[in-house]
């Protein structure tokens, strides 16, 4: 097999051809993808995968733990599980015969995934089963970067602070709304965590802060909060850390929540359906 990676942008991302995930069993590929995520910013995108969903599974499950199996993942999402895998989180705008086939718009606001859990997500696996001839593009952001790009003063101000997350946030994002469920609000779905936290793997130092779900600084005003906030975010999404993802159908992307955020676009109409399953991470380590 002639195995070819291509970085995609200087920020973040690389691309990996050639290679089959089908099979977990050969050699050290789940090491040798471990190494080459984390040498890529936090994101890989693998072509041309045929995927089963348990094949789907089996590789996820590979890396570690995964949510809908080791850990539940929130009521509000539950419809959205594969109903024969509830590993794999189906995000879709699709309807067949009355019956929505994933959460639709799913992720349209900058988040790390599941951040308001006290172990949040590590790696999003997630396959583009079906894709729009044009639109909904994922972006991505390499909050590594973001945090190295800061002056020496403000790493200094914000290296002791945590933040809250809370599954609200998201809730209250624009299209997913109305489908939260109450009990989603609470308990398990809020969490204290750095807002500087270190990478398990390589040490490197990233913000760990998301206008998705972290609701507010601890210790600070409201006013204060959503203004160190409001500059944190406009830093770490600017265009220079970022790679914009144009899907093609069996593209299979695997990102690091650890030290990257991303936003789903919503500018399309045609049919997009994707499996995504979520693997738990470890509780972030302030730096
Ligand atoms: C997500 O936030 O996991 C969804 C990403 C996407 O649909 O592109």
């Amino acid at each position: 097999m002639d195995v070819k990676t291509t970085r995609l942008c200087p920020a973040i991302g690389a691309e990996i051809s050639g290679l089959d995930v089908s099979d977990i069993s050969s050699g050290n590929l789940i090491g040798e993808l471990r190494q080459a995520v984390n040498e890529a910013g936090g994101l890989l995108v693998l072509r041309d995968q045929e995927l089963t969903p348990e094949q789907h599974v089996d590789f996820s499950r590979a890396f570690g733990p995964l949510f809908g199996e080791a850990e539940q993942l929130q009521n509000t999402v539950k419809p959205y599980l594969h109903p024969d895998f509830p590993q794999i989180y189906r995000v879709s705008n699709k309807v067949v015969d009355g019956k929505v086939q994933g959460r639709q718009r799913a992720g349209t606001y900058w988040h790390s995934d599941v951040s308001f859990r006290k172990k949040p997500a590590m790696f999003s696996i997630l396959y583009g089963i079906e894709v729009p001839p044009l639109g909904g593009d994922t972006v991505f952001t390499n909050m590594t970067l973001a945090y190295e790009a800061l002056s020496d003063a403000m790493k200094e101000m914000i290296a002791p602070l945590h933040a809250v997350h809370h599954f609200a946030g998201a809730s209250n994002a624009a299209w997913s709304h109305e489908k939260v469920e109450e009990e989603d609000l609470e308990g398990a779905n809020v969490a204290e965590h750095p807002v500087v936290r270190i990478h398990a793997e390589t040490g490197a130092k990233s913000l760990f802060v998301n206008p998705g779900n972290t609701s507010h600084l601890i210790g600070f005003s409201p006013e204060e909060s959503n203004a160190l906030l409001g500059f944190l975010y406009e830093h770490a999404i600017q265009p220079e850390f970022q790679y914009r993802h144009r899907w093609c159908p069996r593209d299979l992307i695997i990102w690091d929540n650890r030290c990257t955020l991303h936003y789903a676009i919503s500018d399309y109409s045609a049919d997009r359906y994707m499996h995504r399953t979520t693997v738990i991470g470890e509780e972030p380590v302030a730096a």
